[in-house]
């Protein structure tokens, strides 16, 4: 575990999950086990043609993930540059440095008209704040996998539950429809 994200758990345990904020980041950094990541892009299927965005890319692992794995090409936003660097830093030791790119910055200011996927692991609130943005953005056909959080009344077109060490995760799909 990255010491990093040692240093969030300890924070979470130790005073809630203030510790883990960075300045202007909405939701905390907690990662999604790698069994759930796999999970959630094999819901999506993703496939060498794909363009996956994870938006708020902690560690970068679900890119990393969606290149190494799955043949895909990646970007992550995330607020924290340092969690960037990591991301980069562990792309390059898992040799995929070439199909994925990792940008500091918000989420809400990031173009999306490329990709073909987004992840998410937010909240029920930033979702919804997202899904006009995310409707305007992506293509139709576009698919959007969310970790535990919904987007309100836009009913998923699958859902999957993931069990990993106990802990029940509820994975939702969605696909953007033609008119939106
Ligand atoms: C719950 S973590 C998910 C990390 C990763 N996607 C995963 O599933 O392992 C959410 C991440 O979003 C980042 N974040 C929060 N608000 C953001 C914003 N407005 N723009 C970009 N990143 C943000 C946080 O710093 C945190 O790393």
């Amino acid at each position: 575990m990255p010491h990093r994200a040692l240093a969030c758990v300890l924070a979470l345990v130790l005073v809630g999950a203030a510790g883990c904020f960075y300045p202007g980041a909405e939701v905390p950094y907690v990662w999604t086990p790698h069994e759930v990541v796999a999970e959630m892009l094999r819901l999506a299927v993703v496939g060498p043609g794909d363009v996956v965005y994870d938006l708020g890319s902690g560690d970068g692992r679900v890119v990393i993930a969606a290149a190494r794995d799955f043949g895909a090409r990646g970007v992550g936003v995330e607020i924290d540059p340092k969690l960037v660097a990591e991301s980069t830093e562990s792309a390059r030791r898992a040799g995929v440095a070439d199909r994925v790119t990792f940008r500091a910055g918000d989420l809400f200011q990031t173009d999306l008209t490329e990709a073909t996927v987004v992840t998410l692991y937010l909240s029920t609130e930033l979702n919804l704040r997202l899904r006009p943005k995310i409707l305007r953005e992506l293509r139709p056909g576009a698919r959007i996998v969310s970790h535990d959080f919904d987007m309100g009344d836009w009913a998923p077109a699958r859902t999957v539950r993931v069990h990993v060490q106990e802990r029940g995760s509820q994975l939702r799909l969605w696909i953007v429809p033609r008119q939106s």
